[in-house]
């Protein structure tokens, strides 16, 4: 099988534009997979709503069945049609953050089938803020459940290049647009109590506080529940502690190339470390513009601020595998900023997973 493959930018769509993106809404009412672009990562979408089309996902990505898809709407009639017990907090929320980089987690309804949820109850739910996932998603005028667009196991897509590399012979149609703006996938967020993060994005646990806190008391209290409830969750193999995501315990985002998460100024040694022991392995050093000359030619700068290392990381990692690197060294990001300290740890998220050999 060889899928469609066409290119929107993503600005208004002249006619030939609106074709493809119809022909892609045919694609997936009629039970078929469409990678599209999003502002986080690329997706793999089909009909939500459809067994087997959300079979085709899992088969497609080569993904456990048991991992659960985020179903992606374009107005809020999708949304009481899959999800209910929608609290106060979570419309807030949804006011302040959709469209955007946000899932929020919600009781399912029975139209949901449960090959959509991997089993479970309940429904992940985001609205895309770009624009061709969410023309394509009005004109198939049905919920597209869409995971990442890689390869189970696979760092994400966030490109053109790799999108099509990756996904060409595995779905029916490719639409192919700009770098994604985001690069990291969505905030996932639990609403079926306080909100909870499971998967930490662009948008944080302290924002999402801070968005539906009536009082700094108020938020006190938010922060000692959720404290309780982290507390209460066993420490899994990964060393991270609190509430997961089901999909949070498989191996994830990995590199065909070593990846050495080094502590914050040990870089360095690291390095010399590692090339005292062996010259002829291919070693890169991940870091911020300012590190650069640190490093010489072993520097591999993925960013002047941390937003600029969100957007580029998940196409760093793939560019390494394709130079042939052996090992990458990352030393731990670090932000100054609460903002900045929101962003380093949704991206060391993804880091620690990506060098975790399980
Ligand atoms: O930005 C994104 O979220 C991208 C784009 C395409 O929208 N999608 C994405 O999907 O990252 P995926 O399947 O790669 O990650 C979905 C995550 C997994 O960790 C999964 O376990 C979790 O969301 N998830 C989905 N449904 C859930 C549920 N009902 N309860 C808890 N976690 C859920
Ligand atoms: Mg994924």
């Amino acid at each position: 099988m060889s899928a469609i493959v066409a290119k929107i930018a993503p600005k208004d769509f002249n006619k030939e534009e609106l074709d493809i993106l119809n022909k892609a809404a045919k694609v997936i009412v009629n039970g078929g997979t469409v990678v599209f672009p999003t502002e986080t990562v690329y997706g793999l979408g089909a009909n939500a709503l459809s067994s087997s089309s959300a079979q085709k996902i899992y088969k497609a990505k080569g993904r456990p069945s048991d991992n659960p898809l985020i179903v992606h709407i374009s107005d809020y009639e999708m949304l009481e049609l899959i999800a209910t017990n929608i609290s106060d907090d979570a419309r807030i929320l949804m006011n302040k953050f959709w469209p955007g980089p946000l899932t929020l987690i919600f009781d399912k309804k029975d139209i949901v089938p449960s090959d959509t949820t991997g089993g479970l109850n309940t429904v992940a739910v985001r609205m895309p803020s770009h624009k061709v996932a969410l023309e394509l998603i009005r004109l198939a005028k049905l919920p597209i459940a869409a995971p990442s667009a890689n390869i189970s196991t696979r760092p994400s897509i966030t490109s053109s290049t790799y999108a099509l590399r990756e996904m060409a012979d595995r779905v029916d149609m490719i639409i192919l647009s700009d770098d994604c703006e985001i690069g990291l996938e969505s905030t996932v967020c639990d609403m079926t109590g306080i909100p909870v993060v499971l998967r930490p994005g662009k948008i944080s646990q302290r924002e999402i506080f801070e968005v539906i806190a009536k009082d700094e008391t108020h938020l006190q209290k938010l922060y000692a529940e959720l404290e309780n409830i982290t507390n209460k969750v066993e420490e899994s193999d990964d060393g991270i502690k609190g509430p997961k995501s089901p999909g949070m315990k498989y191996r994830h985002y990995s590199p065909e190339a070593k990846l050495l998460i080094a502590k914050k100024g040990e870089g360095l040694r690291v390095l010399n470390e590692v090339i005292a022991q062996n010259d002829l392995i291919k070693v890169k050093v991940f870091c911020l513009q300012k590190d650069a000359k640190l490093y010489g030619d072993r520097a591999e700068v993925i960013g002047i601020t941390l937003e600029d290392v969100g957007k580029n990381i998940f196409t760093k990692l793939r560019q390494m595998d394709d130079n042939q690197v052996d090992l990458i060294i990352c030393e731990v990001l670090e932000g100054n900023t609460p903002s900045e300290k929101d962003m380093a740890k949704a991206i060391m998220n993804r880091l620690i997973k990506a060098s975790s050999n399980k």
